[in-house]
């Protein structure tokens, strides 16, 4: 070969390698487009939730539908499908939100998890002071029959049973523990199963990240297991403060509840940064506190080192979530935006919290964006 050769052979290739390089490069970026939403960055790897009330699906707030059409490929209904508003009276259904709420899921092709079948919470007025057993029976079997079947084919999945657990792994003293005994949990799926052959079953509860309360969870389920009766998933709540989020009990938890055979989902995520007056991180609703100034501290805005902080947390959560792709089937934020949440309204009623990661705007904030790098920084 002679030296004119060689020398055009060397500067081809080192314009081969150039032109690779600047390729690649290209592509990574062009993996990360500035403007990809939430769901269309976690397509392959889980669903992405959020939780809407009615006037979210009526499609009046152009900007907002426009946002949760984007983002979000699954709805949970944040309150309409729970009991005293499908049941209002005894015997007496009204679907006709419901059936909007559904309708409208299947029209954008989002998933829907029907929240909630049985639940201590949120009951019709006229379960509130019902004591005598056989009636609690009578309304415990119709609510699952009549739901359960109606919407079955039609919503994806059930959170059959809402927050049976006590911290300590212990049974909660309900209104179901009482008149049905510790069994009635095994029940209500078995209900459930029989009456939505179709759909998938959850439980579905706060804090069991925690090891004691998980230590509950897991016996649960092992014993609906053990029963022959069908349970599909576990939905850990998500209810977290900013630099509080128990990353480890989390991992512990995706591993343990996956060990079982079910899919595990993030089911109500929100990060809040105020103070908490409750002892731990819960989402006790009969726990309240009176407003007070101190309680109360970004009406102004939040401040650039907390959102940061936020934006940390959430990072690490979705690099988690990630490294779980094969598990956790679901991440659902509860909620759309930072004005939208009830974090809003409990503990403290009135105050100005910002757990999700969308603004008041519905603009993206920094946690938003650094959920997006968790995905494409690990690429
Ligand atoms: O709709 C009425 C309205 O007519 C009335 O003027 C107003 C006055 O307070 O209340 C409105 O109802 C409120 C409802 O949310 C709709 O905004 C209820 O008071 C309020 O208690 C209810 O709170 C909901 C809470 O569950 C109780 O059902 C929250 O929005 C909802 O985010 C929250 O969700 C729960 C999950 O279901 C289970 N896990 C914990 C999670 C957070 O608490």
């Amino acid at each position: 070969m002679n030296r004119q050769k060689r020398l055009k052979q060397v500067f081809f290739y080192a314009a081969l390698t150039i032109f690779c390089h600047v390729n690649l490069v290209d592509n990574l970026y062009s993996q990360h487009p500035a403007d990809v939403s939430l769901k269309e960055a976690f397509k392959h790897d889980f669903l992405i939730g959020t939780a809407l009330s009615t006037r979210q699906i009526d499609g009046r707030n152009k900007a907002e539908t426009q946002l949760i059409k984007a983002n979000f490929d699954a709805v949970t209904p944040e309150n309409l499908m729970k009991a005293h508003a499908l049941q209002p009276r005894w015997g007496q259904f009204n679907f006709e939100q419901a059936d909007e709420f559904v309708a409208f899921a299947a029209s954008n092709q989002m998933k829907v998890n029907g929240h909630t079948l049985i639940w201590h919470s949120q009951l019709p007025g006229f379960m509130q002071h019902m004591e005598n057993a056989d009636s609690v029976r009578q309304y415990f079997v119709g609510h699952i029959r009549t739901v359960a079947s109606r919407y079955d084919g039609k919503v994806d999945s059930w959170d059959v049973v809402n927050e049976a657990l006590n911290e300590d792994g212990t049974l909660r003293n309900s209104i179901f523990l009482r008149a049905l005994g510790e069994d009635y949990i095994v029940e209500a799926f078995r209900l459930a199963q029989e009456a939505a052959p179709n759909t998938k079953l959850y439980y579905n509860d706060y804090n069991i990240e925690q090891p004691s309360k998980r230590a509950g969870a897991i016996a649960l389920i092992k014993k609906i297991q053990a029963a022959g009766v069908r349970i599909d998933g576990v939905g850990i709540q998500g209810h977290w403060h900013v630099g509080r989020v128990p990353m480890e009990y989390i991992e512990q938890s995706i591993q343990e509840f996956a060990a079982l055979g079910l899919e595990v989902m993030f089911t109500e995520l929100d990060l809040s940064v105020l103070p908490n007056p409750l002892r731990g991180n819960s989402a006790e609703l009969s726990q309240t506190e009176q407003y007070n100034k101190r309680l109360n501290p970004y009406t102004d805005g939040l401040p650039d080192s907390v959102a940061e902080a936020q934006a940390e947390d959430y990072g690490k959560l979705f690099g988690l979530f990630l490294k779980y792709r094969e598990d956790v089937s679901r991440v659902t934020f509860w909620g759309v935006y930072d004005g939208g949440s009830w974090l809003n309204n409990w503990p403290v009623r009135g105050r100005t919290n910002y757990p999700l990661v969308f603004d008041r705007e519905l603009k993206p904030k920094p946690a938003f964006h650094r959920i997006i790098a968790a995905k494409y920084d690990q690429e």
